[in-house]
């Protein structure tokens, strides 16, 4: 209820300065146009397998809150989308369709149940808060800080919102179960570091970031996931000392 509460007010805040007149320079675009493409088509999802397996998992099946969260959630993910989309259009950079890289985390998420699905996610996220903070400190544009810096609220919420999610699913099953599962998800994590290192690297130079501060702040943001996830675990669905374990 706490988490449907929060999407539902965070839907409405606004304020961006979409009267900006500035608009990126030629080399800012070059810079900036595929990796804003890419992530405005990786935040785009309906979200309709992840809203069906959450139905029927026993983990949620009689918490009445969660599918309605879970849609806010998505709509909250369908925003961002629609920010940089409108971003693009207003600089008539077109957007993407499809996408090699975001066709396969698509299909990812497609390949098993609830938690493969929260777990492909959660993994992208916690990716995209040091790509939305070089992308930030990347432009001269007031209007596309002011997204970046939207979504990286959005998405520090989203993490605990995720870590929660996985914390009580993972809860439910052997101790075995639960560390062969933090491996698998630690390989996920690092290979889509890199990959998205390979495809961004130029945004995190333009804001200064050298591979090495790259890889250290995402491995400590996915390490502090972990431990949030594995405590929520742990507590067994206790809610009382589940809202005590906030990431913020
Ligand atoms: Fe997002
Ligand atoms: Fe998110």
């Amino acid at each position: 209820m706490r988490w449907y509460n929060h999407f539902l007010q965070n839907r409405d805040s606004s304020g961006l300065p979409w009267d900006d007149s500035y608009r990126l320079s030629d080399s800012e675009r070059r810079l900036v146009t595929h990796s804003i493409q890419q992530f405005q088509l990786g935040e785009w999802a309906r979200g309709r397998g992840f809203v069906r397996r959450a139905k029927t998992h026993p983990a949620f099946a009689t918490d009445s809150w969660f599918v309605p969260a879970l849609e806010l959630f998505i709509a909250e993910e369908q925003h961002h989308s629609g920010l940089l989309g409108s971003f693009l259009d207003r600089e008539h950079i077109p957007r993407l369709t499809n996408d090699w890289l975001d066709a396969i985390f698509r299909r990812l998420r497609k390949l098993a149940g609830l938690e493969a699905c929260a777990t492909v996610l959660v993994t992208a996220e916690v990716l995209a808060v040091p790509f939305y903070q070089a992308l930030r400190d990347a432009t001269g544009s007031a209007l596309l800080r002011s997204i970046c810096i939207r979504i990286l609220c959005d998405e520090a919420a989203h993490l605990n919102y995720q870590a929660l999610t996985l914390g009580l699913i993972r809860g439910r099953v052997s101790e075995r179960s639960q560390v062969q599962r933090i491996r698998c998800h630690s390989i996920l994590f690092h290979c889509t570091a890199l990959l998205l290192w390979q495809q961004h690297r130029r945004v995190f130079r333009a804001a200064g970031w050298d591979f090495r501060r790259y890889w250290n702040e995402s491995c400590r943001a996915f390490a502090f996931l972990q431990f949030r996830i594995r405590q929520i675990a742990l507590a067994g669905g206790d809610v009382s000392s589940i809202e005590d374990l906030r990431l913020d």
